[in-house]
């Protein structure tokens, strides 16, 4: 399997064919999610809540995006991986954030990356876009703003709001960037996005009008504990309670000396233990 190209990207919308997306952060869910053929992986900096637990993304830094995409690279060599920049490692002028881009590319092994924001930005994705980089645009909701904008809260309500995404969205697409995130934004706004640009939008919380979706990891899997439930997040599989009732049972094994038995360990006849000590 080979990573999908940003032209086989294009043509997916122009076909209709919706994109699958989701986040990875590790080896071995890269790996699963190659396995079950994800279009795109993105080490989205959701990194810092799901994985590092942190409250928010503003922490994570750009040595954290470098390391775990290495790791996820090297889980799904067959897929596109796609990573965050983290707060504070773009926005500070063309060159610098060129230079940060290209860190998560040569030292991360990334395909390209994400940057949150619109036409404030289209100077900095119009620098990565014509060294190479392919860039991912961000709109609706910007978790790295949250501080300012004062929660995790649905963007895109009135025709002020969907007049702007729609002329940041025609901003990231003149400066090159290959498709865009739409994050809790209405749906009827989301799909007029859509409609205005040719690039695909992937949407989370955005609605059925998105030409992807994406959505995070241990979202889908309820694996990890302080996830609240939310609405756009679909649950296929509980496997946190899974990995609880097993370690549980490891734990209680353990105390009731049921674990380790006989098999698990290594005679001094026996033909393992010599193998073993060879
Ligand atoms: O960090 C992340 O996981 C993201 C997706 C939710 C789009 O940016
Ligand atoms: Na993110």
């Amino acid at each position: 399997r080979q990573p999908l190209t940003l032209p086989r990207l294009k043509a997916l919308k122009a076909k209709g064919e919706k994109i699958a997306m989701l986040t990875a952060y590790d080896y071995p869910s890269a790996r699963l999610a190659e396995e079950a053929e994800v279009d795109i992986l993105l080490v989205g900096d959701s990194l810092g809540n799901v994985v590092l637990g942190y409250d928010t993304t503003v922490p994570v830094k750009l040595e954290d995006m470098i390391y775990h995409t290495r790791a996820v690279v090297r889980g799904a060599p067959g897929t596109m991986v796609v990573t965050d920049m983290p707060f504070g490692t773009y926005r500070l002028g063309p060159e610098a954030t060129l230079r940060n881009a290209v860190r998560l590319m040569q030292e991360g092994g990334s395909h390209g990356v994400k940057l949150e924001g619109g036409a404030d930005i289209a100077d900095e994705v119009k620098r990565l876009t014509s060294a190479g980089i392919p860039v991912l645009g961000h709109l609706g909701l910007t978790p790295q703003s949250v501080l300012q904008i004062g929660g995790y809260k649905v963007q895109g309500k009135d025709r002020a709001e969907a007049d702007r995404l729609i002329a940041d969205a025609r901003a990231l697409e003149e400066a090159g960037a290959f498709g865009i995130v739409l994050e809790l934004v209405t749906e009827q706004v989301a799909a007029a996005v859509t409609r205005a640009v040719g690039i695909p939008t992937i949407g989370i919380g955005a609605g059925r009008g998105c030409d992807g979706q994406v959505l995070v990891f241990h979202d889908i899997l309820r694996y990890g504990s302080g996830i609240r439930d939310k609405r756009f997040v679909k649950t296929y599989a509980d496997v946190g309670e899974t990995i609880r009732a097993a370690i549980s049972e490891y734990v209680g094994d353990v105390r009731g000396a049921r674990f380790p038995e006989e098999k698990n360990g290594f005679a001094l006849d026996d033909q393992a233990a010599k193998e073993f000590i060879d």
